[in-house]
């Protein structure tokens, strides 16, 4: 029975008791009132990120809470797209993303214009983007998704129209499965979900044999195969606090794992390891360091620009995404 999700209210969850800064933290914080500032930062980002973060989340939540954010500046600690995203939805406010090359082999696997020659010989097409792709890309799309809503945003797309799902073809091809929808596939993937494997995973089963997998939809499908639970990082949180064992695998970036440990202190995480690796670290996310948190709110840069014809445009899709996802 696939956990479900629901954002509202929005939790923000507990700092790590007690929680001691780091003079560096200390400084962050002070910096953040100072500026009129709020971080949002994603499930993978490191611990001490995540610790002086007003709001730790996934895609989808991290989206609401850009809209909502009433601060002059949103410090983004995520990648690129994220970033962007918050833009887009929310133009008033600065958006400062700690590093600018922040960025996803997602988003790299589909060029806008390679998106557009395709839809004008395709102009059928209904276009359902990830979120994990540029603001030109969401411009260019019908309606966007995330790991934690994909499945609910194809079913109300209408019945007669042809889907291209692009650019993640793991997580199109288990949101066809799930909802039984044909869904034409871009060949896009994440560099570090593909590293996952069925050898490395039954490795680490040999060790715990009786914890549970979870993991995330950009795995491979013989990954996902052997998953007791395939979702989004967000969901990730509450099927581990539903889940009777008391110790569970997880299949997805290694930053997901500090999260766990904080709002289920009492279970225990275990990263799944990769052939060669014995956690799976995005490079990208990792790009985000605690200096460079310090040095952006310090220096107010660098602020993601989005041109405002293409944010009007990629706004369209975002907005009926965050529309449909509300309950
Ligand atoms: P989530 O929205 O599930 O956090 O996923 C984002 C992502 O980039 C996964 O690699
Ligand atoms: Fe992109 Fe993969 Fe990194 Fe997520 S983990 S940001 S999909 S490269």
């Amino acid at each position: 029975m696939p956990v479900e999700l629901n954002y509202e209210p929005h939790v923000v969850p507990p700092r790590r008791v007690p929680f001691r800064p780091s003079p560096i933290q200390e400084e962050i914080l002070e910096l953040k009132r100072q500026r009129n500032a709020v971080i949002l930062a994603h499930n993978y980002q490191v611990e001490a990120i995540q610790d002086v973060a007003d709001f730790v989340g996934d895609s989808l939540g991290l989206s609401y809470q850009a809209q909502a954010a009433q601060a002059e500046v949103i410090l983004f600690c995520g990648v690129h797209f994220m970033a962007e995203t918050a833009k887009i939805v929310n133009p008033g406010r600065v958006v400062l993303l700690p590093d600018l090359h922040a960025g996803c082999s997602l988003a790299d696997s589909c060029p806008a214009s390679r998106l557009a020659a395709y839809k004008a010989a395709h102009p059928h097409l209904y276009v359902v983007a990830y979120i994990n792709c540029s603001a030109e890309v969401k411009a260019l799309s019908d309606v966007i998704c995330t790991s934690g809503n994909a499945v609910q945003i194809v079913n109300r797309v209408p019945a007669d129209r042809e889907i291209l799902f692009v650019p993640d073809q793991n997580l199109g091809q288990w949101v066809a499965q799930r909802t039984g929808r044909p869904l034409q596939l871009w060949p896009g993937s994440c560099y570090a979900h593909v590293q996952f494997t069925i050898q490395a995973i039954e490795r680490v089963r040999l060790r715990f044999p009786d914890a549970p997998l979870v993991a995330h939809p950009e795995c491979v499908q013989s990954v996902r195969d052997l998953a007791d639970e395939v979702c989004s990082t967000e969901l990730m949180v509450k099927f581990a606090k539903s889940h009777p064992a008391r110790e569970i695998i997880v299949a997805t970036e290694s930053g997901m794992l500090h999260r766990l440990r904080r709002e289920v202190p009492d279970k225990t995480f275990v990263a799944a390891p990769t052939d060669s690796c014995a956690c799976n670290d995005c490079r990208f996310m990792k790009m985000n360091t605690i200096e460079k948190v310090r040095d952006a709110l310090k220096s107010g840069s660098p602020a993601i620009a989005v041109p405002e014809a293409t944010r009007a445009a990629a706004l369209i899709p975002l907005q009926r995404m965050l529309d449909w996802s509300r309950r």
